[in-house]
């Protein structure tokens, strides 16, 4: 497994390898690498011939007050776990080198991005967008790969690459969950032993949305009570929101003939925590 820090580097390794006809997929990470992230390189793996994870903690998508600098970070850990897929390159570029500092071009997918969690983190997704963007434009992967469990960003990323003409294969991939439900996250090490108990409500609420949407509920509105009642009996957790939305555009007051995401953030302590499921009708 080969280091790159130099975005230069990269291309050039990048222009070599599909010269010679290898498939690059690109696992973009902000590394603190958990089984979640695994699951994404063990897809990129199969459907790769030259497999790049990058590591990038990446400082636009934070929003003032956020957790950039406290973010978790661990480099010969998430190094040993990316030798076991194993991935071929990573790629983990200083700020410095990803951003000049007269950098002013910006890529935005819009009203993708209005809902959910935007309102909440004014500038994350245009951050993560362009960061990803800068990422396509280096790597040159034929592919790369993207969890379900930020789903707003996944439907961020297709809508960019859709709109802006990235000859980029985006594969998903489903949530990776704790034994006892819990969506796995590297804000997860946050958490105390009483804050991770009380993080169970937002898969135990998605549960209990998925249960009224079987039962046959009404609309949307009925579904996402469901699960609001369940996290509001929890008294550590504080709902930021709870939205059932199309599954496709994200849009409010979704059909229930239609594929339905059931949307959750909410503060377990100081953390916060998001969560999702579809549900198909
Ligand atoms: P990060 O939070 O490190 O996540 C990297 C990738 O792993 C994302 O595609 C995310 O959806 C996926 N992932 C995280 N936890 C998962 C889980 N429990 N199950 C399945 N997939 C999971 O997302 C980012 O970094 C950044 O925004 C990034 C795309 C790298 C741009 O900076």
């Amino acid at each position: 497994m080969m280091v790159i820090t130099s975005p230069g580097e990269m291309t050039r390794f990048a222009e070599s390898a599909r010269a010679s006809g290898k498939r690059i997929g690109l696992v973009p990470t902000m590394g603190f690498l958990h089984e979640g992230h695994l699951t994404l390189m063990r897809e990129g793996r199969r459907q790769s011939s030259v497999l790049v994870a990058s590591i990038f903690v990446n400082p636009t998508q934070f929003c003032p007050g956020e957790d950039f600098a406290r973010y978790p970070r661990n480099f010969e850990r998430d190094c040993a776990m990316l030798q076991t897929v194993p991935v071929d390159i990573v790629f983990a570029p200083e700020p410095s080198a990803m951003y000049s500092p007269d950098a002013q071009t910006w890529v935005e997918a819009g009203e993708i991005t209005s809902g959910l969690c935007g309102p909440h983190r004014p500038g994350h997704f245009r951050g993560v967008t362009t960061v990803v963007a800068k990422l396509f434009n280096i790597v040159k992967p034929h592919l790369a790969v993207f969890g379900e469990k930020d789903f707003q960003q996944l439907r961020a990323i297709q809508k960019m690459v859709r709109d802006l003409n990235f000859d980029v294969e985006i594969i998903p991939v489903p949530i990776v969950r704790e034994k006892d439900g819990l969506a796995m996250s590297s804000r997860n090490a946050y958490l105390s032993p009483a804050e991770r108990e009380d993080a169970l409500a937002l898969s135990l609420a998605l549960r209990a949305a998925r249960e009224k949407h079987r039962a046959g509920a009404c609309c949307a509105e009925e579904i996402e009570f469901a699960a609001i009642r369940v996290l509001k009996r929890m008294r550590g957790v504080a709902i930021e929101y709870v939205e059932a939305v199309d599954a496709e555009t994200l849009a409010r007051h979704p059909s229930l003939e239609r594929p339905i995401l059931i949307a959750i953030a909410a503060r377990v302590g100081k953390t916060r925590l998001i969560d999702n499921t579809v549900l198909q009708p």
